[in-house]
């Protein structure tokens, strides 16, 4: 089946069901698991959360493939990639820091595929409790071949910023292109095709699962609306090979297992555990019209929620095209000193707060407590410039990986493409303060107030 002529089906977190059109009445009916189940599958149910969870965070799929899961030789430690918990042996670094665009192989040097080519830049917590995250950037130019991957760790929610990624996934197949993203979570094999030089981000958490986050009084449509989410049809194929590697990263390690078929042999499936695509073009934002900068939390697509109220292991934030209206304000970011972490990334075109220096493909890391803000040049023209309406963001997309975890990056991180000089962008910032003239001999009472 070609990528570019899939269809999807429609909504978040839907109770789906779909058999592969080849093979009509392979969804057993009224039941999970029939005495024999039709054309002769073997039907595999695979639990996104506790059985007891309250039905609201239930999430389970049932598979009907053509061998269970369990037909492989076992798995042995593997050394490929960069994927790991290396963050664990590093001295932390509380610094502004940035990132220029990561490099990607040249194939004609090297076939690297996107598992070999993902390295772990920062995390925080430990997959083993349950409790933590990782960010990831890939770079690669090369298909993986017969090989998958899945994550015994967490979920992961991949941003792809150049190349297309064809992902095969156990539940069909889904193409992301740049400024779409897509979520494939705990346990979900997939193997990725790619169509030239390709790079982006990985946000991968351990908690729990992305969810929508709640509108209050926005009301009942906006932001990320539930419609625009798209899951994969149901797609198999039957194919023996002498040897398929089946790679899985398990409590921060990564392993491989061979087996003699391809995993992707599940002709029909149901349920609301399966992976989904998200084209950011469809985000409605909402934003201030009176005055004022809005917190950045406006802008989340997505969230992992802790079991804190109201607190998230991690939001995924967008800064799209939009009007910027706001009278008698400086609209640009605050400055800020924020007790979550934000990783930002650019996936086009250049962000307000920062022209320069940060670029597509690279990314920023704000540490706990670490101050930042608009860069001195962005400080004094939109202190001046005239308050008309006015687009903001136009051909661009950035966005923030905001996590509650005080994230380490790892030796990879500290080595890889950092932009020392990223400090120098707040030295110019000049002092203005300027106080009250005031007659030594008046008291505080006859203070000029400052002219608005
Ligand atoms: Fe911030």
């Amino acid at each position: 089946m070609s990528f570019d002529k899939l269809k999807y089906l429609s909504g978040f977190a839907n109770e789906f069901a779909s058999e592969d059109p080849r093979c009509p009445g392979a969804l057993p009916e009224g039941q999970n698991n029939p005495q024999k189940c039709p054309f002769g599958l073997y039907a595999e149910q695979l639990s996104g959360s506790a059985f007891t969870c309250p039905r609201e965070t239930n999430k389970r799929s049932w598979l009907y493939r053509i061998r269970p899961s369990v037909v492989h030789m076992p798995f042995e430690h593997s050394k490929q990639g960069l994927m790991n918990q290396d963050w664990k042996d590093t001295i932390p670094n509380p610094n502004q820091l940035r990132w220029l665009p990561f490099d990607i192989p040249k194939k004609s040097a090297e076939a690297v595929d996107f598992l070999e080519g993902t390295a772990t830049l920062c995390g925080a917590g430990d997959p083993c409790v349950r409790n933590g995250a990782a960010i990831h950037i890939y770079t690669c130019n090369s298909s993986m071949g017969d090989k998958c991957f899945y994550d015994s760790d967490g979920d992961l929610l991949i941003v792809p910023q150049q190349g297309a990624l064809l992902i095969t996934t156990e539940f069909g197949k889904i193409k992301v292109n740049p400024n779409e993203i897509c979520v494939i979570q705990l346990g979900m094999r997939f193997n990725v095709e790619v169509e030239g030089p390709s790079r982006g981000y990985i946000l991968e958490v351990f908690n729990g699962h992305f969810t929508l986050p709640n509108l209050g009084p926005i009301g009942a449509n906006g932001l990320a609306n539930p419609r625009d989410f798209q899951t994969p049809f149901a797609w198999y194929e039957d194919r023996d090979v002498a040897k398929y590697t089946v790679m899985s990263k398990f409590q921060g390690h990564l392993f491989k297992s061979i087996q003699t078929h391809s995993p992707f042999d599940v002709v029909a499936w149901h349920g609301n555990y399966a992976p989904y695509k998200y084209d950011l073009a469809n985000f409605c934002t909402v934003n201030t019209v009176s005055f004022d900068h809005i917190d950045p939390s406006v802008f989340t697509v997505l969230t992992c929620q802790s079991t804190k109220p109201g607190v998230a292991v991690a939001d995924f934030v967008i800064f799209p095209p939009r009007w910027g209206v706001a009278d008698h304000t400086f609209r640009p970011p605050y400055y800020h000193r924020n007790c979550m972490s934000e990783f930002m990334g650019l996936i086009h075109g250049s962000y307000e707060a920062k022209e320069k220096g940060f670029q597509p493909g690279g990314g920023s890391l704000h540490s706990m407590m670490t101050p930042h803000g608009p860069d001195a040049k962005c400080f004094e023209d939109c202190s001046n410039a005239p308050l008309k309406p006015q687009r903001v963001a136009e051909g661009t997309m950035a966005f923030m990986f905001e996590l509650s975890f005080s994230m380490t990056v790892t030796d990879w991180g500290n080595k890889t493409k950092v932009d020392n000089t990223y400090y120098k962008c707040w030295q110019p910032l000049q002092k203005h303060f300027s106080p009250p003239k005031t007659d030594p001999t008046d008291g505080p009472s006859k203070v000029k107030k400052a002219k608005k």
